[in-house]
């Protein structure tokens, strides 16, 4: 998903699915606390089947226009966002409205994926999930060979995880990506 955004918002991979009734409502299972990894990180309070969705990323939707101006005025040395990019047009904010999803970290050995589904996020297992396991996706940071590395090294990865790769950032920067 290539964008022009200097600074990184979250992302999952563009995966869509046509499946999942999101009409029957249960609460998520899972709950914040402090993590080890960063801030706040949240945890299953339940065992979780793989393939399961688990909570819907929300915030306020705005322009991609609108979410570069406001990480602008942020400042250079805070990496934190609590932006993902939703499609072409739109990103959610989840600094607005948002919910637990917000508070789910990066890991480099992720028991989570996003799915991305008619513009709306939703964080799905991608393995079994124990109680007590805290949550985490691959944010799959997008940015540009062109990028201050000062800048990119912002986005240190602190998982812990065996064969973490030491950055929230994209395997490849947007402007060599295929396709
Ligand atoms: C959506 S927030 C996640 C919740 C965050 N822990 C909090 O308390 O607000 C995303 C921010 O959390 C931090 N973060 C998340 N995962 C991280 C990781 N694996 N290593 C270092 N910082 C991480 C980064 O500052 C990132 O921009
Ligand atoms: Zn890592």
């Amino acid at each position: 998903m290539a964008t022009k955004r200097s600074r990184k918002p979250e992302r999952g991979p563009a995966r869509s699915s046509a499946r999942k009734d999101t009409d029957h409502y249960e609460p998520p299972p899972v709950e914040t606390r402090n993590s080890d990894i960063h801030g706040r990180g949240v945890y299953a309070t339940r065992s979780i089947k793989k393939g399961a969705r688990i909570i819907e990323y929300l915030g306020e939707r705005i322009t991609h226009a609108e979410a570069d101006r406001r990480y602008e005025r942020k400042g250079d040395d805070d990496g934190h966002t609590f932006l993902f990019i939703a499609s072409r047009r739109t990103v959610i904010d989840a600094g607005v409205n948002g919910n637990e999803a917000r508070y789910i970290n990066h890991s480099c050995n992720p028991n989570c994926e996003t799915v991305i589904e008619n513009g709306r996020v939703f964080i799905e297992s991608i393995r079994r999930i124990k109680p007590g396991e805290e949550l985490g996706y691959d944010y799959q940071l997008t940015w540009e060979s062109t990028d201050d590395p000062v800048e990119l090294a912002l986005y240190a990865c602190r998982c812990g995880a065996k064969g973490c790769r030491g950055t929230m950032l994209d395997r490849e920067p947007v402007d060599k990506q295929k396709g």
